[in-house]
């Protein structure tokens, strides 16, 4: 997908390179620069992530009355059957020790008198969230991981840049192709090992709470090399978005319900009461579904979130970010009732990878929400991604020095033909009205409650849209649209293909879940050379 030039392409080689900047990217990035030479490529600034964006916090088994096997329990059950459990095994066994040495270098998670103070949020059976600033811990961690990776200074940090695809050789990841955004070149990066850490794919619906980078990059050029993506259909919605029609959605933090504030329908009523044992608790599939139905009941497009009863003094204390930014809009949360609704907020599907991070192209690992380890299932359990970030990372760190050792040499050694001239553009008012129709689409027909004659719709608008664009030249606005039609197909042949209901995936032509037939995985590889030879 080169674009023409005048010249080739420079030539840069690492060790590693790491793409994305979130937990996932900075903690891979900081453990694999302790031995090797290391990139960090972003294709925005540093902070533009999500993991800046998360409030809640990181979950994992660190007081005494919590266990490994009570966070695993809490895990399997909110992933509707569907977890890995070895994934789950080594996510909340590793937890807590990744966990503490976080805390190590950054001291400034929420502490009283010297022990963590940890929060409460949906479908965990105890209070195991560790926070930072309140309802900052995103953006505190990652400030904390980026001042380490500068300290150290080995990581060649490379902002602006985006990776537009992956190189492929004999069947091996050994790098990837970035387009510098602000001179236009592109860059040829080898590496022995690439580790994708880009996130998320929330830009395939109009309203989401990830940020305008969230396109789905790596899903889409890891299937584009050949890899295997998986559970596609799983896309989490959050129930507590503060109401509007502007994405990015502000999140109002699960942990607000953790700390005793109410979900309300139009009459006032606490309607998760009897829904679910933990009520405002319950697991975020279960949530969502019933807000949709008082939502439909009442004919109004949200409920209430309301903290009026809690102390305000904590209110202020706890969630500074959410007071502050509620304030900006006009709201109190001291004494107003909050009106929100479900929004795109996660994908748990992804880059299909063993336990050590390894994607199924050798040379290629995944980290974090582009990842699809199996710790989610078909619903992810409130403040585990954070956690699998770091989990999973500091894995892939440990599995490099055999792979690296073994490969070395080959990488070095090969010579790599260049993907022939790109076609001609798209014109930039074709990119963006094309981007508006998939959002469109995936908002109608394949958001929250699904049936076959939407996915079908919504299955040939997206082939229309992709029929009517050329191949992308050397625009960024172009390969995003592209990535996102490549997670935007996979999202709807998957939830076409699965006629159940389970977790995140809600079909009302197939309101149960089949565990006979439907207890499995949802994968999917393009079948390229590489591939086949593996
Ligand atoms: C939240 O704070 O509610 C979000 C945490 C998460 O998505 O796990």
């Amino acid at each position: 997908m080169l674009a023409a030039t005048d010249s080739q392409p420079a030539k840069r080689f690492y060790d590693v390179i790491v793409i994305g900047s979130g937990i996932a990217g900075l903690t891979a990035a900081v453990g694999a620069a302790r031995k090797w030479k290391v990139a960090l490529i972003s294709k925005s600034v540093l902070r533009d992530t999500t993991t800046f964006l998360a409030q809640g916090g990181i979950a994992a088994a660190l007081s005494d009355q919590d266990s490994p096997q009570l966070h695993f329990e809490d895990t399997i059950r909110a992933g509707a059957g569907l977890c890995k459990e070895e994934a789950v095994r080594i996510l909340v066994n590793e937890g807590p020790a990744r966990v503490r040495e976080l805390t190590e270098i950054c001291p400034k998670f929420d502490r009283a008198g010297g022990d963590l103070v940890l929060g409460a949020e949906g479908a965990h059976s105890i209070p195991r969230i560790a926070h930072a600033g309140g309802d900052a811990t995103g953006s505190v961690v990652a400030s904390a991981l980026e001042q380490a990776m500068e300290s150290g200074s080995r990581v060649q940090v490379l902002e602006n840049e985006f990776v537009v695809d992956l190189l492929t050789n004999g069947g091996h990841c050994i790098g990837a192709v970035s387009l510098n955004l602000k001179t236009g070149a592109f860059t040829l990066n080898f590496a022995t090992a690439t580790i994708l850490a880009t996130g998320g794919s929330g830009q395939v619906y109009s309203l989401t709470t990830n940020p305008r980078v969230a396109t789905g990059d790596g899903m889409a050029m890891a299937y584009r090399a050949g890899a295997t993506i998986g559970d596609m259909e799983f896309v989490q919605f959050h129930p507590t978005g503060l109401y509007s029609d502007q994405s990015p959605i502000f999140l109002i933090t699960e942990a607000l319900r953790g700390e005793g504030a109410y979900l309300l329908n139009n009459l006032g009523e606490r309607f998760m009461m009897g829904v679910h044992p933990q009520a405002e608790l319950g697991p975020r599939d279960v949530v969502v579904k019933e807000m949709l139905r008082q939502m439909n009941d009442s004919g109004q497009e949200y409920v209430y979130l309301d903290a009026t009863h809690l102390d305000c003094t904590m209110l202020r204390e706890r969630f500074p970010t959410v007071y502050e930014r509620l304030q900006e809009k006009g709201y109190d949360l001291c004494h107003d009732r909050i009106p929100v609704a479900p929004v795109c907020h996660y994908m748990m599907g992804g880059v299909v990878t063993d336990v050590w991070g390894r994607s199924t192209l050798p040379g290629l690992y995944a980290s974090g929400e582009v990842a699809c380890t199996g710790v989610h299932g078909a619903n992810r359990l409130a403040s585990n991604s954070l956690l699998e970030g770091l989990v999973f990372s500091d894995r892939i760190v440990r599995d490099l020095d055999k792979y690296i050792t073994s490969m070395e040499e080959e990488v070095r050694r090969l010579h790599i033909d260049l993907p022939g001239p790109a076609r001609e553009g798209n014109r930039s008012e074709d990119v963006a009205a094309s981007l508006r129709r998939l959002q469109k689409t995936m908002t109608a027909d394949v958001a929250t409650v699904r049936n076959e004659d939407g996915l079908m719709k919504a299955l040939e608008e997206l082939r229309a849209i992709h029929n009517s664009l050329k191949s992308p030249g050397a625009d960024p606005d172009e390969y995003e649209l592209y990535n996102l039609l490549t997670v935007a197909v996979h999202i709807v042949k998957a939830a076409l293909l699965r006629t159940e209901s389970r977790g995140a995936h809600l079909r009302e032509d197939f309101p149960e879940s089949d565990d006979e037939h439907w207890k499995h995985h949802v994968n999917f590889r393009l079948k390229t050379e590489a591939a086949e030879e593996e």
